[in-house]
Order: C-alpha cells, then structure tokens, then sequence
C-alpha cells in the first residue's frame, strides 16, 4: 500500500501546545510526522491524554498547530481560511465518538444528511433526497428513517447516520475519532464491519483513532502508536507482533489482549441471556 504512492496527507514536525492560564502549558503534540496514504487506513492508538484527537484536529483545523506542517496532496492545509478551509473540510471528514453532540435535535435525520450535498452544491433538491434514501439505506439505516429526530434512533442508528453524512460529500479523507468507543461491544462489531465494506466499496483514506489496539488492529492497514504528544511507532497492523519495538507498545498490546479476553467473555454472557430469554 505504502510503495511508490505519494501520500494524499503529510505531517511535518507538526507541534501542538495549549497554554492555559496559570498551569503549566501541555505538550499535546511534539513534532509528529506522519503519512496517509491513498486507500490506506492508517490506525492511531495511545492511552487517554496520549494526543489522538488534538492530532485530528489540528489536520482539520479545529485547532492550529504552533509549528510544523500539514499537507493534503500537493496542498499545504496548514493555516487555510474561509473558502480554501471549507473545500479541505469537504475533502477530510471527521466522526466523533459522541453522535448525539452533532446533531441538531430538531433537525430530521434526512435532512441531517442532505445538508452538506446541498450545501456544497453537489446536487439539487430532489437528487439530494434521492441521494440521501440511497445513503440512509447505504449504512444499514431504511429510507424511511429520514422523518425521524435524533432522539428516536439508538446510539449504533445515530452514528450511522453520522457516517451516512460523511461519505455523501465524497471525501478523500475521513478521521474516526473514537467512532464505536461509546457503543456496546457487538453494535461497536457492526460499525467496524460497515467501515470495512465502505472502504473496500469506495477505495476512501481513513484515520482511525481508538484507545483499544485490538479495534485499531482489525481495521488498520499501518498503526501509529502514540505516547505523551510523541508518534513513538509505525507498524503494519498484519505483523504487529512481530514488529513492536517499543516498550510502551509491548504494554499496550498486553493489556489489548487482556480486553480481548474479556469482551470475548461479555459477547459470550450476552449470547446466553439472549438465548434465555428466548426460551
Ligand atoms: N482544549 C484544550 N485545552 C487544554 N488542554 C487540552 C485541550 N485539549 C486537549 N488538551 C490536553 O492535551 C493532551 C492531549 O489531549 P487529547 O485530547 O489530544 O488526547 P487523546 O489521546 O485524544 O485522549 P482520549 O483518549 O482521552 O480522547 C491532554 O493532556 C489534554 O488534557
Ligand atoms: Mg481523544
């Protein structure tokens, strides 16, 4: 994946300070390089506080790096403004782990995925309809899911509509940033496997940001292991094992196998009690 592609999105020394009054300033990102690749889906694991989402948003500028550079193709996206800035966020889509923070509740779930088609002038009225039917329907939701609230839908419908809305714009680029964290263990197993059928459908680049290595793993093409604001390794996700160098990677895939264990253990008690209650 990775052999004479130029990447379709470069980190250059990028660093990421917040200074906070008072406090000592935190060091959220310290000159990280990295590269995406066209197709690829490049995971990103770190314990809690590691930099995992300062590092997504400083790629689509819902913060500003204080050094380094970001670069989208040929593009520099580091500091962009107004126009230049909304064509990027249409190219580099981000899905949060809170779906329920997106959403305006008194906006319908089909509109909720039309707006950007017809914000970006990608089609008219009637097509963005059309096109939003074939989108609900795309990832798993029924058309007739347009007319609902937020409200009405579970957390796995909701982020599904969240994703419906970010492929629809047709981006090059979409960051996940924690997207299944907040979901149960077997809707978390079907949001996974939608991201893989659309991969393979629509050839997209990802980022996929977790704190679980085994998730990372399962949908990750190459994984970057973060460490106090630090990339402290690249790894291909198929020879993980085999490959990890660093200690703080070495722990982190002990402690995934410990959850896999666990989450094995839940999947297997909730299999039994749906097989109780079915009798
Ligand atoms: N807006 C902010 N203001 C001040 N400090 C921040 C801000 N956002 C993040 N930080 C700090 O920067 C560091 C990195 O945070 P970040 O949210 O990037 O970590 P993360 O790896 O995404 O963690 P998590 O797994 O908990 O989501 C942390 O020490 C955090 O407290
Ligand atoms: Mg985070």
């Amino acid at each position: 994946m990775t052999d004479d592609k130029s990447p379709i999105l470069r980190l250059n020394s990028v660093c990421k300070t917040y200074e906070l009054k008072g406090q000592q300033a935190v060091q959220a990102l310290q000159n990280v390089n990295l590269a995406v690749y066209p197709g690829e889906c490049l995971g990103i694991v770190g314990q809690s506080g590691s930099g995992k989402s300062s590092l997504a948003k400083c790629v689509t500028q819902l913060e500003h790096v204080n050094s380094g550079e970001i670069w989208y193709r040929q593009q520099e996206i580091t500091r962009l403004r107004g126009e230049k800035l909304r064509r990027m966020r249409k190219q580099i889509q981000m899905v949060f782990q809170e779906p329920s923070m997106i959403f305006n509740p008194r906006m319908k779930i089909g509109m909720f995925i039309c707006e950007p088609l017809l914000n970006y002038k990608l089609m008219k009225g009637p097509q963005a309809v059309q096109e939003t039917r074939k989108l609900l329907e795309r990832v798993g939701l029924s058309a007739s899911d347009a007319d609902k609230y937020p409200h009405e839908l579970s957390g796995g419908q909701q982020q599904r509509a969240v994703i419906a809305r970010a492929i629809g714009v047709r981006p090059e680029i979409i960051i996940f940033d924690e997207a299944t964290s907040a979901l149960d263990v077997s809707i978390q197993q079907q949001i996974l496997d939608l991201l893989m059928e659309l991969r393979r459908e629509t050839a997209v680049s990802s980022i996929f940001i977790s704190h679980d290595l085994a998730v990372v793993q399962q949908v990750s093409d190459r994984i970057a292991v973060m460490h106090q604001g630090k990339v402290v390794e690249v790894l291909d996700s198929a020879r993980l094992s085999s490959s990890a160098n660093h200690s703080y990677t070495r722990s982190l895939m002990s402690s995934a196998l410990s959850l896999r264990k666990l989450k094995d253990e839940m999947q297997k008690r909730e299999r039994v009690v749906v097989l109780a209650e079915s009798i």
